[in-house]
């Protein structure tokens, strides 16, 4: 049975007092899966003594340094072993394109930060080196409507071939009831749910429902 990835994407939601009452209430005991959660950067501190994997939603293009406002790939790396970069949300909102984005993945790689990179189709460029790539369909973010199971694993497979990254996931709108049709297509290795991670019972659900 293949190992799932199963990644939450917090997104801009969570005080340190919700991130801390949300790992408190969950019981992850899915033990062959690998999950991570994509939490704000001023909660991952406090989300350290937990069992789950952490990552971060952003990484500065810039190393330290006189970039006010700015968190650095060192900076996550003391909290986090996981970033994801090129989400449609930092593409859209943040006008974040390709150049600015192989420089994310070139500072994150320096300090041996894992990343999940996010594309929403099989024709976006995908650095080389990312450790997951995520395929997320802008209209199905946040929209609860889904790509396909079909379709999701036709683009996928055509991701892993063309970049020869082995860990593909699928992301938008991911549920509890519909996570299981994703990761049984052959190529999805997971999925990325961002609205279906932030309630913990609900998020206990998907990971019960992905077997
Ligand atoms: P959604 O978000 O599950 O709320 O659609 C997924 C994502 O943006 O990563």
């Amino acid at each position: 049975m293949k190992k799932l990835f199963i990644a939450g994407n917090w997104k801009s939601n969570k005080t340190i007092a919700e991130a801390k009452e949300w790992a408190e209430k969950i019981s992850i005991s899915n033990g062959d899966s690998t999950i991570v959660i994509f939490a704000p950067f001023i909660t991952l501190g406090a989300l350290h003594p937990f069992p789950f994997g952490l990552g971060a939603q952003n990484v500065s293009e810039f190393p330290e340094g006189a970039y006010t406002g700015e968190v650095n790939a060192r900076q996550i790396r003391e909290v986090a072993d996981w970033v994801i970069i090129g989400h449609s949300e930092r593409r859209k909102y943040f006008n974040e394109a390709d150049d600015m984005l192989q420089k994310k993945v070139d500072q994150a790689k320096k300090v041996g930060l894992k990343i999940i990179y996010c594309v929403p189709d099989d024709a976006t460029i995908v650095p080389p080196g990312v450790d997951v790539v995520a395929y997320e369909p802008v209209w199905a973010i946040g929209t609860g409507k889904t790509d396909s199971p079909e379709n999701a694993q036709a683009v996928v497979a055509t991701i892993k071939a063309k970049t020869q990254v082995a860990t593909a996931i699928y992301g938008g709108s991911v549920t509890p009831e519909n996570v299981a049709s994703f990761v049984s297509a052959p190529a999805i290795d997971g999925v990325l749910p961002g609205g279906a991670s932030l309630d913990p019972e609900k998020f206990a659900a998907l990971l019960r429902n992905v077997r």
